[in-house]
């Protein structure tokens, strides 16, 4: 028996990284996972790996700044499972597509507006999307990924930072609306995770500072973090809601 057995949980930017990490985890535990991601075949690849393993899973193409695509998501798993019992919004602007590291002057304003596009409103949309089946199933999780650096102030992508912070006061606002319905609505805080295929000497770098200022010396990988979201899209996390948990080793203390 599994912790997720039969659950239907729908992962954006499922395709790559930690999202992937998630519709690996989340299967392990017995859910049926709709990988969504702008990238098609990085989507077909995980549902690959998930049937070898025995799981049932739907790869399904879109964006998650488009109405239509997001509307067209969650009609998918509807259409496949007959139900939506989760949705991780992880999807965003971060390393695919690779962020702009600069002072926050010279963030160019379409990137400001895409950033925000993608990494928020992509959020209120999947919401938006898959809320309606949630309510008719009477109940749901929901699991929004922020980040550490807006505890941290990180510099140099303010942009990204802000969408972050915005995750969280729309986590908030949006539990308190949906919490009779039975939908939880919490986030994730992750700390800097070395979670591309590829990692190079920079990111490494990165990853060495960073592991400086935590309780638990070591580098962040992206397993670290499908414990939480299977916790969060699980029975056991039933009266917790509005709540951002943060995953980042102890660099953070709050
Ligand atoms: N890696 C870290 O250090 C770290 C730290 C804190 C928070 N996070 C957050 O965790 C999440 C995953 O991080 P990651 O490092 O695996 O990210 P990543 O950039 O490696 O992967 C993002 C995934 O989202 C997909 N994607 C991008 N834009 C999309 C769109 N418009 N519609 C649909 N899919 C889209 C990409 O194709 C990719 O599969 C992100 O929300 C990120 O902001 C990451």
């Amino acid at each position: 028996m599994g912790r997720l057995d039969d659950r239907v949980i729908i992962v954006t930017g499922g395709a790559h990284g930690i999202g992937r990490a998630y519709c690996l985890g989340l299967a392990k535990e017995g859910a049926k996972v709709v990988v969504a991601d702008l990238d098609g075949p990085g989507a077909e690849a995980v549902v690959r790996t998930l049937g070898e393993s025995g799981s049932d899973a739907l790869a399904v193409v879109g964006d998650v700044s488009v109405p239509d695509d997001t509307e067209a998501m969650a009609k998918a798993a509807m259409d496949r499972f007959g139900r939506i019992d989760g949705l991780i919004n992880n999807a965003a602007v971060f390393q695919i597509p690779a962020v702009s590291r600069v002072p926050f002057e010279q963030i160019p304003v379409e990137e400001w507006d895409n950033l925000m596009a993608v990494n928020l409103r992509g959020v209120f949309l999947c919401c938006r999307a898959v809320v309606p089946n949630m309510k008719a199933l009477g109940s749901g999780k929901i699991v929004n990924i922020s980040s550490g650096t807006v505890f941290h102030g990180s510099t140099q992508f303010a942009h990204y930072v802000t969408s972050k912070a915005g995750v969280i006061g729309f986590t908030r606002a949006v539990a308190r609306e949906l919490g009779e319905h039975n939908i939880n609505v919490n986030a994730i805080a992750p700390g800097l995770t070395l979670s591309l295929d590829e990692i190079s000497e920079d990111q490494l770098e990165a990853s060495r500072i960073r592991m400086q200022a935590r309780a638990i010396k070591r580098a962040q990988v992206p397993e670290d973090l499908v414990g939480t979201a299977v916790f969060l899209c699980s029975s056991d996390s039933d009266f917790m809601t509005g709540q951002t948990l943060v995953v980042d080793g102890g660099a953070q203390m709050h």
